[in-house]
């Protein structure tokens, strides 16, 4: 890619690639609110936000941020900051109720309003298939555990290609599945809320399976130039001290986190001794012939998130825990230095490394920070203002890191700020705000934060300010 990254001793900025791609990011069952409206049938995060005692307040999304209703008026806010791309997910209840059948069209034109919006504000649609509402149907018949989801999504993925690839550029099929695999089924923090280790890896494997399957899909659906990519959480591992067992608590969180996505998606293998250290939960017969062809198709990107990096040591930690096993040979300490809101570290070093090491391990692969932000407990003082330096520190130091990982010779495209709106954060509700654009849930009302000012003028610049 030709890069014009500068960063020499005179200048007193860090200038971005030209052409890097500057979006915000967003999921439905977060935003959009409309829970039974056109169509629509519950998802797995439906279900598990109205029993009581899984999320906090007993918040649910069934009106969210009324994106639904409000999406002109959130484009608009776009249009304003400058942005160039948007990654939004789409609801998969919303274009294939119950997960089967042909798609919904008042779902699927909800998806094609927006993306007509944003092109005219001159945004690039960028969609995720799934981020985490899985519909209730299938969970009923067994969930991510069970092979045929991936089918399912596979069918779904042809179905969303068919109706919307001649507006969507850019294709993510999963976001994040290890917290779908792992908080669904291992822990149970997220929906569906099962806790069964067992279940936690077949779940993954099955994710890779639907990523495999709907990427063929979508090629097969798509035109040539659509861009077709996923999204992983990769943790940020660091051993406590050098000492031969910390070291082993980084490899061993490395396979179940990492490398179960990482290896079958981009080597066509699974980890050995990720097979070998879940051996007392199972035997992996759940992964067929051809099945690791299948997960590798080729991808054109990959979308990273992160947000903190995690401290490991030997030891042991309590169950149920979204470490398959893992727990009984790990300690998680907290990394030192300032805190998000969501008691989160702040640190932007875990980001360059986690860049750098893709970079060595998947040379060639463009990379996209598909997500990257912090809570704040932010409010609106009395002249209508929300002050949020913390953010913007974070924002800067983050952006800092991922210029110096572009020096470095990293391949990173572009960069989507989580998020646009303060939401529905999942198990938290509304009580954690990742918004640059603060909402008044009661009412509705979108105040942009000092971090969106101080965001569009990052954009405008395509630069931050030398730390
Ligand atoms: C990520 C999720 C996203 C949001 C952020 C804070 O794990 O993908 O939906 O909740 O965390």
């Amino acid at each position: 890619m030709t890069t014009l990254v500068t960063s020499s001793p005179e200048t007193t900025e860090l200038r971005f690639p030209t052409g890097f791609r500057w979006g915000t990011a967003t999921a439905a069952y977060q935003i959009e609110g409309a829970a039974t409206e056109d169509g629509r049938t519950p998802s797995i995060w439906d279900t598990f936000s109205h029993t009581p005692g899984k999320v906090h307040h007993g918040d649910t999304g069934d009106i969210a941020a009324d994106h639904y209703h409000r999406m002109p008026e959130d484009v608009a806010l776009m249009r304003r900051l400058g942005v160039t791309d948007y990654r939004f997910s789409i609801a998969w209840p919303r274009v294939q109720p119950t997960g089967r059948g042909p798609a919904v069209q008042k779902g699927l034109d909800f998806y094609r309003r927006l993306c007509d919006e944003l092109r005219e504000a001159g945004i690039r649609p960028v969609a995720t298939l799934y981020h985490w509402d899985l519909p209730q149907e299938l969970e009923d018949t067994g969930g991510w555990p069970r092979r045929e989801t991936a089918a399912r999504f596979a069918e779904y993925a042809a179905l969303t290609a068919a109706g919307l690839g001649d507006r969507v550029a850019t294709w993510t099929t999963l976001n994040e599945p290890w917290c779908a695999a792992f908080l669904g089924y291992g822990n149970g923090v997220h929906a569906p809320g099962r806790t069964n280790d067992a279940d936690a890896l077949r779940a993954a494997h099955h994710l890779n399976l639907a990523h495999g399957w709907a990427v063929q899909a979508l090629r097969t659906t798509l035109p040539n130039a659509a861009e077709v990519s996923l999204t992983l959480n990769l943790h940020a591992l660091r051993p406590l001290t050098s000492a031969a067992g910390d070291l082993d608590a980084v490899r061993r969180i490395d396979a179940v986190a990492n490398r179960i996505f990482l290896d079958p998606v981009f080597h066509g293998r699974l980890p050995d001794d990720l097979v070998r250290d879940t051996a007392g939960i199972t035997d992996w017969s759940f992964v067929q012939d051809g099945d690791l062809a299948v997960t590798s198709a080729p991808i054109d990107s990959l979308g990273i998130n992160y947000y903190s990096p995690t401290v490991v040591a030997a030891g042991a930690s309590e169950s149920p825990s979204p470490w398959a096993g893992a727990q009984s040979h790990v300690r998680f300490l907290p990394a030192p230095g300032p805190r998000t809101a969501m008691d989160w570290p702040v640190d932007a070093e875990g980001l360059y490394e986690l860049l750098t090491r893709l970079r060595d391990e998947l040379p060639g692969l463009p990379l996209l920070v598909t997500e990257n932000g912090a809570a704040y407990d932010d409010y609106a003082d009395p002249s209508g203002n929300v002050r949020d330096p913390e953010r913007i520190s974070y924002l800067h130091s983050h952006l800092t890191a991922v210029h110096r990982a572009i020096e470095a010779g990293v391949d990173v495209r572009g960069y989507f700020l989580w998020s646009l709106l303060d939401n529905f954060e999942w198990a938290y509700g509304y009580n954690k705000r990742f918004g640059i654009v603060h909402v008044d849930f009661a009412t509705q009302r979108r105040t942009p934060k000092d971090s969106a000012t101080w965001y569009g003028r990052t954009i405008a610049r395509n630069a931050v300010d030398k730390p």
